[in-house]
This record gives C-alpha cells, structure tokens and sequence, in this order.
C-alpha cells in the first residue's frame, strides 16, 4: 500500500473569491485571496535566494480574487485575478496556515523551585567541542531558564569565549564584559558585599538584556552564595493562588530607571507579561529600580496588592534554589524567567569575584534554531 503524506493536499476549491484547502489529515483552512497573492513564490515577486518580497505589497488591489486552480503533483498552481500565477507546494500552505508567532520560548517550560538539586551540569570543554552538547545546553535554558557549566579556564577573557559559544556580546554603557566584585565607590549595589534580592538585570534598558552569562573567578569568602528563582513558576503559582493580584501585575506596568553620571537608562512594562495566547514570555522584577507612576489609588491599591503578593512568593525559601559556585562554575540565564541575587559575603574571610555579560534575545535564539535545524 502506498503511504500517504500527511502535507499531501487532498483536495481544494472556491469559496467566493478565495480557496479552501483541505489536506488528506483533514485539515482545512481558508486561505485570504490577497494573502495568497502576496505571498506568491514567484521569482518577479519575491527574491529566489533571499526569499524577500520585492514590489510594494499596497499596490496589490484589495479585490483581488482566486480565479482558477489546479493541483500539481508537489502542491497547488493558482491563478489570480490580475493574471498573476504562481505554486505553492503543499507543506508551505500546511505550515503557513499553522503559523501565527514566531516562538522565542520553549511553551512546556519545566517549572522547578529550591528543591530542584539534580539540575544538568555540563562540562565546558564539551560544549566547545560538540555542538550537540551546545544545542542540548540550549534546550535546557529553553526548559529550565538556566543552565550550569562546569570548569571553565579562569583566565579573565574566557568568559567572552564562553559567551561567543553562542553568539557575540551585547555591549552596553559598562563594556561587554562586567566585573562583579566588591569596590571603592560603587555605581550599584550589585558592586558591593551586600546580600541581593532575586532580581532580573536591568529592565531599565531597551532592549532589556536577554540571557546572564556568568563566570566565576573566586569564592571563597564566608557567605556569597548565589540565589535564583524561577520566575514562571512564582507567575504561575501566583496566577493560581491568587488570580486578583495575578491580573493586576499583567495590566499596570511600572517604570524602571536607573541613573550614573553619564547615563540615563528607562524603559517600562508589566511585572508579569503575558503574549497573545495568554502565557507568561517575561518576568520584570527589580526592587532598586522599580517605581510604579502615580496613578489612580484604586490602581496604585491593586498594583501594590499584586506585588506584596508576588514578591512574597519570589523571596520565599521555598522558590530559592541556593548554589555556592566553585572557581570555574558559570551560568547562562534566560533573563526574562530566572531571578538572581545572592547572600552577602564577608570581605575579610575571602575574595568574590564573578564576570558576567550579556546577550540579546535574538541572538540566542537564531543560535538555537540554526543548531536545531543542522544536528
Ligand atoms: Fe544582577
């Protein structure tokens, strides 16, 4: 028996001046006349290697119409109103009519709190040498939002090998790579000895940092444990126990800002952002830079409500997963889901000293797509 190609179309007809698709697993969908036109996979209409459109799209008329049609042995050949014809094969039309966003985050993401201790440790020496061992350590991030590395050389520039693993730096107004350390006269209290609340870095910046990697050179005073949260988890935990303060950190977005003497950094949104199907894609949580503007006092009464209830939740032990690293240890964060701080740490007893830096969003994750589709 012949086996059936589930992109296979089955059949196909008008329905007024547009076409109904019907594949032989029984999907259908009824394709806009216009959105078929201008999405033609024609060489006048739409670059071969680049696959960009190239004549302006307005100039399309809003009438147009699927006059004719015929199936074809990999798809469907249309005709159009205005003369133009072209092919679609029969997996495009399957995945466009499917596609609605383009997916950044992993949608299962595996929630963990502080007793999740057998999280993946990966050795950096494989991630250099396998890009499955990259990819896999991706995935995790995507899972997870974080993932652990292991005994990475400790000269100082290694980090930015670590980093380019992936993709290049994002550099901001502190350099590409930051020294985390206590010190004379400090810009932020992240370069301090001071205990951090779980916090993620600086929603103050537009585009906001992406993904934390981290490095750590020393640690061997008293204290300086490092803290992190799952910030899905806290959104999805609040979203259950508590829906009134859930829906008023989806709604009223506070500010965040921070100053030094030669910049002024601001940006806003929601503590808990939700994308169009509803599920949580960011987390904003920052106590030092954090300042909701002066509305209303019903809105200001449901804001702080949200956030007294929120906040419980992320400083609670029980979400803390506590790790003390090791000279060698890193971390990748997803930025937009993972909480970080860290226990304060006795400056006589020893030496902190961690390097981070930053990439973007979009780097991230064209790497991942790109190892995804190669292995
Ligand atoms: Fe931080």
């Amino acid at each position: 028996m012949q086996s059936v190609d589930n992109n296979e179309i089955g059949h196909a007809g008008l329905n007024g001046s547009s076409l109904v698709v019907t594949w032989v697993n029984g999907f259908e969908f009824l394709f806009h006349p216009l959105w078929l036109r201008e999405s033609s996979t024609h060489p006048d209409y739409r670059d071969r290697g680049t696959q960009m459109r190239i004549p302006p799209a307005y100039k399309l008329p809003l009438d147009i119409a699927v006059s004719n049609f015929k199936l074809t042995k990999s798809g469907i050949q249309v005709l159009f109103s205005d003369g133009h014809m072209c092919q679609f094969t029969s997996s495009h039309l399957l995945s466009a009519a499917r596609f609605k966003r383009p997916k950044h985050i992993q949608k299962n993401s595996a929630f963990w709190d502080g007793s999740f201790q057998d999280f993946k440790r990966f050795p950096y020496t494989q991630l250099q040498q396998n890009q499955q061992v990259l990819l896999e350590a991706m995935d995790v991030v995507s899972e997870f939002g974080f993932a652990y590395i292991e005994d990475i050389p400790l000269d100082l520039d290694e980090l930015e090998v670590f980093a380019r693993l992936v993709g290049p730096p994002r550099e901001t107004n502190w350099g590409t790579i930051t020294d985390v350390k206590n010190i004379p006269n400090p810009y932020d209290l992240t370069v301090t000895s001071r205990s951090l609340w779980p916090h993620v870095d600086n929603p103050y910046r537009f585009p906001a940092p992406g993904y934390i990697f981290m490095h750590c050179i020393h640690n061997d005073s008293v204290g300086g444990e490092s803290t992190i949260v799952d910030g899905f988890n806290a959104a999805a935990s609040l979203m259950k126990s508590d829906p009134k303060a859930f829906d008023a950190l989806t709604t009223i977005a506070p500010n965040f800002r921070h100053i030094e003497e030669n910049a002024l950094l601001e940006d806003y949104g929601p503590m808990i952002e939700l994308d169009e199907d509803g599920d949580v894609v960011r987390v904003r949580f920052s106590n030092r830079t954090e300042q909701i503007p002066t509305y209303s006092h019903d809105t200001l009464n449901r804001y702080y409500y949200g956030r007294e209830k929120f906040s419980r939740l992320i400083f609670s032990e029980k979400m803390t997963l506590e790790i003390k690293l090791k000279p060698g240890d890193g971390f990748i964060w997803d930025n937009f889901r993972i909480l970080h701080g860290r226990k304060a740490f006795d400056t006589n007893t020893g030496d902190r000293y961690m390097r981070h830096c930053y990439l973007d969003r979009d780097t991230f994750s064209s790497k991942h797509k790109c190892l995804k589709k190669m292995i």
